[in-house]
């Protein structure tokens, strides 16, 4: 049986946040993923690697095996369509949340149907059909807060922490969605099959952020 452990990360802030539940494992990178252009970085155990990809391809990594566990941000799981996956820690991590904003002094009550610009398009319908209300969402791929600005949409759904970029394109948070943070996710059959080395990782990382937690 292969018993390599391999863990999806994406670059960035994830992986950032990630380093000190890895250490706490005893795992730290070799190659640093800010200055290698290497995918797959090596660690200080030879049995463990890292992949360093995007943060919307790590659940998909992980669901086919191609990584035994990842870190996800909830606000891209709740994109996935499969589940297809464990999501055992919630880490505590990157921790923002998912809203609706809109142009400040906007009033999108008693309208009809609404255009809503978006890359979280299941959150968005959810969202919206919950509550009765029509939309139309144009999917977009970044830089949302633009879309009101220029009239392609009424409002945006999108993440929010400081509340910074809203302010600085003009718009305010109109309602709350989710609370996002990122998880530990672990492919199914990994699960069982690695079920030492998972187990390990697991619960080093639910201590960590326990510890946070409490702290
Ligand atoms: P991709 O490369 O696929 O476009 P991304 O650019 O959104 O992904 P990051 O910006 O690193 O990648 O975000 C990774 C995760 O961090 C998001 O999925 C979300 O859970 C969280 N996140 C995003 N923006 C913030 C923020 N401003 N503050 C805190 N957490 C955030
Ligand atoms: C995220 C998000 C918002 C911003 C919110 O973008 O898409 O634009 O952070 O954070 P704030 O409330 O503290 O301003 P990010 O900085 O990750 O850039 P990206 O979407 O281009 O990856």
């Amino acid at each position: 049986m292969n018993d390599e452990l391999v863990i999806a990360l994406s670059k960035g802030r994830i992986y950032r946040e990630t380093l000190p539940f890895l250490k706490q494992a005893g795992i730290e990178p070799v190659d640093d993923p800010e200055t290698s252009r290497k995918l797959i970085l090596r660690t200080t155990h030879d049995d463990v690697k890292l992949l360093v990809i995007r943060a919307t391809d790590v659940p998909c990594y992980v669901e086919y095996g191609a990584a035994d566990v990842g870190v996800a941000g909830k606000d891209v799981l709740l994109e996935q369509s499969g589940g297809n996956l464990y999501e055992p820690v919630d880490m505590g991590i990157a921790r923002c949340r998912l809203m609706v904003a809109a142009p400040v002094g906007s009033d999108l009550s008693g309208r009809k149907r609404l255009k809503v610009a978006t890359k979280f398009v299941r959150s968005a319908q959810r969202h919206f059909a919950a509550r009765g209300q029509q939309v139309d969402i144009i999917k977009l791929y970044g830089s949302m807060e633009l879309a009101p600005l220029v009239g392609l949409a009424d409002c945006i759904v999108d993440l929010v922490d400081t509340g910074g970029t809203l302010k600085a394109n003009g718009l305010a948070p109109v309602e709350h969605i989710a609370d996002i943070s990122s998880r530990l996710i672990v492919n199914k059959a990994s699960m069982k099959l690695k079920r030492e080395r998972v187990h390990r990782l697991i619960d080093k990382f639910a201590a960590v952020a326990e510890s946070r937690e409490a702290a």
